[in-house]
């Protein structure tokens, strides 16, 4: 109507001008695009008559190589115990992790794809575990859990729930991942399917195919003691240093006989800070590092209400890499063991530890110690198996070793964060080891073969 009156009308102007210079800087400058968003986010139930609710990301596959309904879902734990979840997710495994630069002083967050994203050819789910880690939500902490038992309860409800959330997620095949502390999570919440498995109706099981846990603290009590000879013999520490290390983890060790949890994770913390401080490490996470791991960009970016809100979370939730409420809750758990959950896991379904080579908290030294002492009847074996060269384009990667159910691997160039220091190796690791193939492809036939050569001998 009285289109040349408005044409010249100033506040018209204003608006286009505004629209005009807004609407492509808002797009362009748009920190978490489309295509970066999970595929799902959301919380999940930890049980009916509680709000308390388990946080999670899930991506689905890239690139299937099989129908959906058949494509394996890979679920991650983070460590801690209290970290979140979310630091796998965009700074370690997931399909897009966060970057940051600096122009002008002025430090800018974006995300890129990462091409080792665990997602390429399997589902990816992230939780956020226990409740009150990262965005999970704890109504009271009295709920926190304080051993694995509990832990355990509530990821069973959260991923019967998420299972329900599409029927699309029905019957695939499940594997649950983690790292460090997840080392207690994973064998707890595997063990913890596997019982309550049989009491239910077929159409209402998880079916879960394996566990992978990465770096991980499982059998606290050996593990503690293997600080001293592993930095001795990597050159780290001298033979005084040595046996003043060595009474610190007697300490510890002490400690756990005498059922004196609370001083023997104590006693842990002294053994660690030790070490850090004889060696003068940046970090006890990967001894070739100068710096430590850096998640502050990850951090910075998990806490922009825009992400919130694309993830599905209360603007007002502040997140944090790790609760320290969370640890709290779990002090008396630390030293406790779950090697018996992986004996149980080994013996009924399929298991894969997997370090890198520079780490010094959980590396491979520390869990080779304990795996060698498995109540399984394949241990002798699985020790006298061949550790095979792992190459990847002619480029060493590491070493395999497996026998039946049980896979070892040790990743060269990579500490504890294993993913974020070597993402193209770990996914075709963990890819290779679900699918049985190249280096993990099974030997049964040739050991029952065997078996059967020396029954008719
Ligand atoms: C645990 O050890 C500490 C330090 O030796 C001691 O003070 C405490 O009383 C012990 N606690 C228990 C429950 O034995
Ligand atoms: C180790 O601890 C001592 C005493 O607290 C301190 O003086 C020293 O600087 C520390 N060394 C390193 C390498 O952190
Ligand atoms: C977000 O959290 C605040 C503080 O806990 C609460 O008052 C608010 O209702 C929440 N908003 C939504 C949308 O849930």
């Amino acid at each position: 109507m009285a289109t040349g009156k408005s044409a010249t009308n100033p506040c018209f102007v204003l608006f286009l001008f505004l629209l005009l210079s807004f609407l492509p800087e808002l797009s362009s400058t748009s920190i978490f695009p489309e295509e970066a968003l999970p595929t799902k986010s959301g919380y999940l139930s930890i049980n009916p008559s509680s709000s308390s609710a388990i946080f999670y990301t899930f991506y689905e596959a890239q690139n299937p190589i099989s129908p959906l309904t058949e494509t394996p879902i890979l679920i991650w734990l983070q460590g801690g115990p209290g970290c979140s979840s979310m630091i796998g997710n965009f700074f370690e495994l997931g399909p897009w992790r966060v970057v940051s630069s600096h122009s002008q002083n002025v430090e800018h967050l974006s995300v890129e794809p990462n091409s080792g994203s665990w997602n390429r050819i399997f589902g990816l789910l992230f939780l956020d575990s226990p409740i009150g880690t990262g965005f999970s939500i704890a109504s009271t902490p009295q709920e926190i859990p304080r051993d694995q038992y509990a832990v355990a309860a509530h990821l069973f409800a959260a991923i019967k729930g998420f299972i329900s959330l599409d029927p699309l997620f029905k019957n695939r095949p499940i594997y649950i991942s983690g790292e460090s502390y997840a080392g207690k999570y994973v064998p707890a919440i595997g063990y913890y399917i596997l019982k309550k498995n049989p009491q239910l109706p077929e159409s209402e099981r998880v079916n879960l195919r394996g566990v992978a846990i990465g770096d991980g603290l499982t059998d606290p009590v050996i593990q503690v003691a293997t600080h001293a000879v592993n930095a001795y013999f990597s050159g780290l520490i001298n033979e005084r240093q040595k046996k003043e290390l060595e009474k610190a983890q007697w300490e510890a060790v002490n400690l756990v006989q005498m059922g004196n949890w609370s001083e023997a994770t104590h006693a842990r913390t002294r053994v660690l800070n030790l070490l850090r401080n004889m060696t003068g490490l940046a970090t006890l996470y990967d001894y070739t590092k100068q710096v430590p791991y850096q998640t502050g960009p990850a951090i910075k970016f998990l806490n922009i209400g825009e992400v919130k809100k694309a993830l599905g979370v209360n603007e007002s939730m502040v997140f944090e890499e790790c609760s320290d409420t969370v640890e709290a809750a779990l002090h008396e758990d630390v030293m406790k063991s779950v090697k018996d959950k992986v004996e149980f896991l080994v013996k009924n379904s399929k298991v894969l530890l997997y370090q890198g080579q520079y780490d010094l908290r959980d590396g491979v030294v520390s869990s080779v110690a304990w795996m060698k002492t498995m109540n399984w009847e394949g241990t002798g074996e699985f020790l006298m198996a061949d550790r095979k060269v792992w190459r990847v384009n002619g480029e060493l990667a590491g070493y395999v070793q497996k026998w039946g159910s049980l896979s070892h691997v040790v990743v060269m160039g990579a500490g504890h964060l294993l993913p974020a220091d070597q993402p193209l190796n770990s996914q075709i690791m963990i890819e290779n080891w679900v699918l049985d193939r190249e280096l993990f492809a099974g030997k049964e036939n040739e050991v029952n073969m065997l078996s059967n050569f020396r029954g008719s001998l």
